[in-house]
């Protein structure tokens, strides 16, 4: 392994209530993470997952080790990335776990498909993203976990969905285009003779 872990010390501890209302400003894009196989599978909602490389492509996510998936994707080795689209919100609260669905009936009422990995990836989802775990650092109460990227499928939607401030957004190209030319200054405006 070549990690590097510092003791880190420090004099001023930030409260997690600071932490937490900082990280609400932080928009993310939603996911959901899946794991297992057959009638052993589960899944959760996150805004965790980022882009590590492209060449070779990884991705990282950040996963709760009390998380019900958490032990499905260290035993199995893989996970699923499912990006959703702004239509699925219903499929990112079932998710979440809050309605107390649990393992495999989280995924009912929504089509799923198994690729390459054997992990139920998300029918009609932005991009489905198979991975196979490469790597994982364990950390107070979270499971860094590297997946190296199997496997590839992007829908031709566009409108995202992601989550600020405590709810779920819809990031829509189209309008945000017109929104980004109203809010932009022309570039006349920024250019300067010499
Ligand atoms: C918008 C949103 C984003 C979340 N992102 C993460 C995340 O990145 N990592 C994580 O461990 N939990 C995240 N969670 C919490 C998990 O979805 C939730 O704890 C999990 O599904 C419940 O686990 P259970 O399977 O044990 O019921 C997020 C929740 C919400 C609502």
């Amino acid at each position: 392994m070549n990690s590097l872990v510092r003791n880190v010390s420090i004099d001023r501890e930030v409260s997690s209530d600071d932490f937490r209302n900082a990280m609400r400003r932080l928009t993310g894009g939603v996911s959901v993470i899946t794991a297992g196989r057959g009638r052993d599978i589960s899944g959760m909602t996150v805004t965790s997952v980022s882009s590590l490389s492209v060449d070779p492509p990884a991705l990282i996510v950040s996963i709760n080790r009390e998380a019900s998936s958490w032990p499905l994707v260290k035993r199995y080795g893989f996970f699923g990335v499912s990006i959703l689209t702004s239509e699925q919100t219903d499929i990112a609260q079932r998710f979440t776990g809050k309605g107390g669905l649990k393992g495999a009936d989280r995924f009912a009422g929504a089509e799923w498909v198994t690729r390459v990995s054997g992990v139920p990836l998300l029918t009609g989802a932005l991009a489905a993203i198979d991975c196979e775990v490469e790597h994982i650092v364990e950390r107070h109460s979270h499971a860094i976990v590297i997946g190296r990227v199997l496997d590839v499928t992007v829908s031709p939607r566009t409108a995202a969905l992601a989550y600020w401030q405590g709810r779920y957004v819809v990031i829509e190209q189209d309008e945000d285009a017109v929104k980004l030319a109203e809010v932009s200054v022309p570039t006349r405006h920024l250019s300067r003779k010499i």
